[in-house]
């Protein structure tokens, strides 16, 4: 049953979050199928709309779910301690709870990601959700540790190398007898409108770029990760591939903007009328990675909503030059 606070949540998500007013109900708690034997990972699975999917999967009893974030003091432990609390306490407080286990990965070095990506693979035979969920937004210009310019570099590319090494994982288990459902939600925004013209500046992309703005370098990669979700859907049609934004919702990314930003500090106080609940914020990732009818390939703009990106973001020119890129881009640097 929604309550009167998830209804006008959702109600402002629709409305000003994402500027659509149609859009799929969806009600995680009765929506989502049993995901026993499945095996979910997300990255970036400590933050604030990663745990809260964690959350919400674990209610659902899959086998495991790992959170994919950055190396941590204590391995992770308090992260996975806070999402089994939050799974069991509006849930069967007698079914076991769903391991979740932490994996440290730094998208902004191919070598972290390697080790990641092996861990992963020594571990589990199958793969089932992957949620390419990390990102960052407002921070400084800078390059990962191969050069890439940052935003690009975590949440775009290390993405995708995260995702070329698992990819065996993903195709063996959707070639198992009952393992057909497999899905790859590649966490986009709708602030890929943001990109600058041309979508993806290829001459640019090892450096800085600092002659463009923030918001410029965040909206490239989200561009990417459009493109992205629509060649792998092309070329691997045995996955369920699709790019969603998940409406506005204050996280930690915001901490970064209150930092940096005099007009976010002084429109802060406004924020509860744009901005939605973390618990209505993943409505779009979990509907991606569970519901039904998701169309391979698809942008979905809160929620189920196709084909709201960009013209830029839908040129298949685009994206499949950043493919070929991208190749080159592995081919030079790593053996994979
Ligand atoms: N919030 C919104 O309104 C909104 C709107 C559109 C799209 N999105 C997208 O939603 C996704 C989730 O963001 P969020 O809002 O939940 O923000 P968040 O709370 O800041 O979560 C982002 C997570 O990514 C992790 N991360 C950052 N750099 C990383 C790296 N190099 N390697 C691995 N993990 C890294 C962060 O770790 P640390 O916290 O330790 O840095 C954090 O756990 C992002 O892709 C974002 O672009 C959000």
């Amino acid at each position: 049953m929604l309550d009167l606070q998830t209804l006008t949540a959702g109600a402002r998500v629709t409305v000003f979050g994402s500027g659509n007013q149609r859009g799929v109900l969806f009600d995680p708690v009765k929506d989502i199928p049993s995901l026993a034997g499945k095996v979910i990972l997300i990255t970036g699975g400590a933050g604030d709309l990663g745990k809260q999917v964690a959350i919400e999967l674990a209610r659902h009893n899959p086998a495991r779910i790992y959170i994919a974030d950055l190396p941590r003091a204590d391995d992770g432990d308090s992260v996975v301690r806070a999402i089994t609390r939050d799974a069991l306490s509006d849930s069967d407080q007698h079914a076991p709870p769903t391991p979740i286990r932490y994996l440290a990965v730094d998208l902004s070095s191919f070598e972290s990601i390697k080790r990641a990506a092996a861990a992963f693979c020594a571990a589990e035979d199958r793969l089932d959700i992957a949620v390419l969920n990390a990102g960052i937004m407002r921070v400084r210009p800078g390059t990962t540790a191969e050069g890439y310019e940052v935003a690009f570099g975590i949440n775009y590319l290390g993405h995708a190398l995260l995702t070329r090494l698992l990819l065996p994982k993903l195709l063996h288990t959707a070639a198992l007898p009952r393992g057909a459902d497999v899905r790859v939600v590649a966490v986009s925004s709708e602030g890929h409108a943001m990109a600058p013209r041309g979508g993806i500046l290829f001459d640019k992309l090892k450096g800085p770029c600092e002659d463009i703005t923030y918001y410029q370098r965040y909206g490239q990669s989200k561009v990417a990760i459009i493109g992205f979700a629509r060649e792998l859907a092309a070329r691997c049609p045995q996955i369920k591939t699709v790019a969603v934004h998940p409406g506005r919702i204050i996280t930690g990314m915001a901490h970064g903007l209150r930092k940096e930003s005099l007009l976010f500090r002084v429109t802060a106080p406004l924020s509860p009328l744009f901005c939605v609940p973390a618990a209505i914020g993943v409505r779009n990732h979990l509907w991606a990675a569970t519901g039904p009818n998701v169309e391979t390939g698809k942008y979905y703009e809160p929620v189920g909503v196709p084909d709201k990106e960009t013209a830029i973001a839908r040129d298949p020119t685009l994206s499949r030059r950043l493919w070929e890129w991208t190749e080159k881009e592995f081919e030079n640097a790593i053996e994979v």
